[in-house]
């Protein structure tokens, strides 16, 4: 009798269906950093779509433009801020900004991080010290202006980090950014508990691999050397980020009002994945078509 191969996961609801109750987040706002683009504008389409006003917070207006534009086709009130979220002083007036459209908001996601891939060697000073300042320093800095408003206010609240699978196995190829995106998880759990008594939650979300049309040049050039990545996923599928997006909107809901400390993952269960049998190593300089080593050939001291 003939068999049916391996189906994997089954495709998610259609986009535009929204996960939770209508207006789960109506009369709250949402401020998302990096949520012009990519997973970041999938998250803050879900809470648009859920009742939410959203404050879109970017370095780039190019992305807030267009990012405002598709969070306001779903029919919700949107402001975008321009805001490097290594800058206090820019945190602040975009917190100000937000307040006064729409008042506090209720759920913060730090989105916004800094990443290319590179052999640890050729990193500059300056390229490791930017990917940590953005991706960990920024993190720490938005979740605490929101935090402290909130402090004054006595308001509940809901902060979550967008982190990454390799904060727990390492990530040759990224090691700026699995280190910093170690220290976004270790401040998930940190913050949950002394912020709690507060009523504010603070969680994390990893994303899978959701290929979007605004991954940048260099992490679309490393997943363009495989030609089928779903069959690379035990889900035999790549995730699609309104799924990303459906969590996030759970975990920052009253649904969720128990949950805090916690990292979801939402990768099909890629992350722990593992072979029966030892394949070869191959060096990340040979995965990057990258020569021997050569220090002049590397990033300048600076
Ligand atoms: C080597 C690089 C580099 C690259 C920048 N630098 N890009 N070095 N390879 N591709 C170095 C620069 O030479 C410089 O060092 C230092 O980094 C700072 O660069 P600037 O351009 O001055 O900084 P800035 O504009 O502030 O930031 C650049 C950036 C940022 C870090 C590349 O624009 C960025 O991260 N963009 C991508 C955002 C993004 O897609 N984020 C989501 C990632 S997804 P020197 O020494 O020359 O001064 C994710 C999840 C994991 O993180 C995904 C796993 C696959």
């Amino acid at each position: 009798m003939a068999t049916s191969g391996p189906t994997g996961f089954p495709a998610p609801p259609p986009l535009g269906v929204a996960a939770l109750p209508a207006g789960t987040f109506d009369g709250n706002s949402v401020l998302v950093t990096g949520g012009g683009t990519g997973l970041g504008l999938a998250i803050a389409v879900e809470f648009a779509r859920l009742g939410a006003s959203l404050v879109l917070a970017s370095r780039s207006d190019e992305h807030l433009t267009t990012g405002a534009e598709v969070v306001r086709a779903t029919g919700a009130e949107v402001i975008a801020v321009g805001c490097d979220i290594r800058e206090p002083t820019d945190i602040t007036r975009a917190f100000d900004s937000a307040n006064e459209a729409f008042g506090m908001p209720s759920v913060l996601i730090n989105n916004a991080a800094a990443n290319f891939p590179s052999p640890a060697e050729d990193l500059s000073p300056n390229a490791w010290r930017t990917v940590v300042d953005i991706t960990l320093n920024g993190t720490f800095l938005c979740s605490r202006e929101f935090a402290r408003r909130h402090l004054v206010a006595g308001t509940p609240a809901s902060i979550l980090n967008v982190a990454a699978s390799y904060a727990w196995t390492g990530g040759p190829g990224f090691a700026h950014s699995a280190a910093a995106k170690a220290g976004v998880v270790n401040l998930v759990e940190t913050l949950a508990v002394e912020w709690g008594p507060a009523g504010i939650r603070v969680n994390g979300l990893v994303p899978g691999l959701m290929p979007h049309g605004e991954m940048t040049a260099d992490i679309r050039d490393n997943l363009d050397r495989t030609p089928n990545l779903d069959v690379c996923q035990p889900a035999l599928r790549v995730g699609e980020p309104r799924e990303l997006g459906w969590a996030a909107t759970f975990l920052s809901s009253p649904y969720a009002g128990f949950v805090s400390g916690h990292t979801m993952v939402v990768d099909g269960a890629n992350w722990q994945r593992r072979y029966l049998t030892s394949p070869p190593v191959v060096s990340i300089r040979e995965q990057m078509g990258r020569g021997k080593f050569d220090p002049c050939d590397s990033q300048p001291e600076g």
